[in-house]
């Protein structure tokens, strides 16, 4: 077999792979060995800066396959009887940086990209149907709260317990996150969820909110905290390896994916804030209706081009899905397109990755930037409205109107109109009617590990509090818990089951 020569980044066939160009073997390098000050600069290079959250991951391709019949809410391409679509996932944890390990405790993230024949639609969620919060103006700080120390880089319990206890809407997440489904076995055994309500618009014009659920066909396993931690240590790419190995072996992960649907009027009068993140609607008031099936069946060919590189931005809707009046989606929906720009580039769209494949999907009048190269010929205008054939809006989206009534000053507040809307309810319904009894006994078990990680012993008492309001026995036992396992002294870490890590 004949192999090619090595070229420079410019085609030119190169003299040597493996010695600089010296005076004289053993002389000094000169500078213009371009080739060797080439391949040290791309070195230089060859890295983006990782996501500001969601660093580490995986993802590969696959299929969405329709089954169900949601026509009647929809009149998404993708969702329509019949309908099979490529598309891009990618899992992540959300909090710990590139090389992080895949089995700290943390949410995990289910970003999905459906390369749809009227454009991409993206699914960013993750595999917790709540989040911690429901204003994304506290989104930076909670991050925060959860990363690093600004002095000695590390992650610190007493940081992260402060916000969560002076931010009582986390409770619900936190009551998730710190039981079993804390630790996914893998990625394939989690299910993901859309989490927020989104909005639905059929053929009518008619609307409607739904929440998407995908469910893992391989069943929900998760591992031991022991075992985590174990895995942290001699495997930290666990999940990505669990993944590639699968799908590399024809052992595709499949989610069925099904809907919860509400009439758009009944969001007004619902028992809890429709669009409030902190909250799930219970599947006795909204029962799940089949959509279809989502399978993962290639690996990347490329890490860095096709999962690095993709940009995943809730603000990319399809005709037939738009956004609720959800403040979080709404701050998100700025969010991630921004981050798009600086982390990949402004020409990010062009990547063969996140480039639409509808046939529609090449008629934008963006332009230039950096590293552009994707062009119309010189004759299509630049500018619209123009009179020289170039394209043209769609009345029918306007016509379309997936909006709804809002009125009012301008403030910043949180109106609580629905009978329920507190922070604590759904946590303590999740403590009680989900976890059984030895569930229960593992969730004491690591929060007492991570407040009695806390030094400060009014954020110790807070947290104790907190948990208190979310079910009194459980904050009972939680101070039992913790005077048994020699609680830290202000400044002393306490004991930890765990490593300190969400
Ligand atoms: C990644 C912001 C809430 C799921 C990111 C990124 C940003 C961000 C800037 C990095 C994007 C990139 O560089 O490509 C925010 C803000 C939020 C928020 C401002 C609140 C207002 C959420 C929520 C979820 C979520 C509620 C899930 C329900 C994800 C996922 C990724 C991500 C899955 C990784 C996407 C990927 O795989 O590329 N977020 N986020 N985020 N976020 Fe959020």
């Amino acid at each position: 077999m004949t192999t090619p020569f090595t070229t420079t980044n410019a085609g030119a066939p190169v003299a040597s792979d493996a010695h600089a160009q010296t005076v004289g073997a053993d002389g000094p390098i000169v500078l213009h060995d371009h080739y060797l000050v080439e391949k040290l600069a791309q070195f230089n290079r060859e890295r983006v800066p990782e996501r500001v959250v969601h660093a580490k991951g995986g993802g590969a391709f696959g299929t969405f396959t329709v089954t169900g019949d949601v026509s009647a809410y929809t009149r998404a391409a993708l969702f329509q009887p019949g309908t099979s679509t490529d598309m891009l996932a990618r899992f992540s944890s959300v909090a710990g940086e590139h090389g992080s390990p895949d089995t700290w405790r943390d949410p995990r993230g289910f970003a999905l990209k459906f390369y749809t024949s009227e454009g991409n639609y993206d699914l960013v969620g993750n595999n917790t149907p709540v989040f911690f919060l429901r204003d994304g103006i506290k989104f930076p700080d909670f991050i925060r709260s959860q990363k690093r120390l600004p002095g000695s880089n590390l992650r610190d319990n007493d940081m992260q317990w402060d916000f969560w206890s002076l931010s009582p809407e986390s409770a619900h997440q936190v009551t998730w996150l710190m039981g079993d489904r804390g630790l996914p076995r893998s990625w394939r055994e989690m299910n993901g969820y859309g989490s927020h309500t989104y909005q639905w618009i059929n053929a009518a014009g008619e609307r409607f909110w739904v929440k998407y659920h995908f469910i893992a066909e391989q069943g929900v396993h998760t591992m031991s905290a022991d075992e985590a931690a174990q895995l942290a240590g001699s495997d930290a790419d666990h999940h990505v390896r669990d993944l590639h190995e699968h799908i590399e072996a024809g052992d595709h992960p499949r989610w069925k994916l099904s809907v919860q649907v509400m009439p758009y009027e009944d969001a007004k009068t619902y028992r809890f804030n429709p669009f409030d993140l902190t909250k799930v609607w219970p599947h006795a008031d909204h029962p799940l209706v089949e959509v279809g099936m989502m399978e993962l069946n290639r690996n990347p060919e490329n890490y860095f081009a096709q999962i690095e590189q993709a940009t995943f931005a809730p603000s990319n809707f399809v005709p037939g899905i738009a956004a609720s009046p959800d403040k979080m989606l709404l701050a998100r929906i700025f969010s991630y397109a921004d981050a798009h720009r600086y982390r990949v580039g402004t020409n990010h769209a062009q990547l063969p990755v996140n480039a639409p494949r509808a046939a529609e999907g090449g008629h934008s009048y963006a332009k230039d930037g950096a590293m552009r190269f994707a062009h119309a010929d010189a004759s299509t205008p630049v500018y619209a409205p123009n009179s020289r054939g170039g394209a043209h809006a769609d009345p029918a989206r306007a016509a379309e109107s997936p909006g709804w009534e809002a009125d009012g000053e301008l403030t910043r507040s949180a109106a609580t109109l629905h009978p329920e809307d507190d922070d604590f309810g759904q946590a303590g319904t999740l403590y009680r009617e989900v976890f059984d009894d030895a569930a229960r006994a593992r969730f004491l078990e690591t929060i007492t590990g991570h407040v009695g990680a806390v030094r400060d012993a009014g954020i110790r008492e807070r947290a104790i509090g907190y948990w208190t309001q979310v079910d009194a026995d459980l904050g009972a036992s939680l101070r039992a818990a913790l005077a048994r396992t020699a609680p830290a002294e202000n400044g002393e870490p306490g004991t930890a089951s765990e490593p300190v890590q969400v």
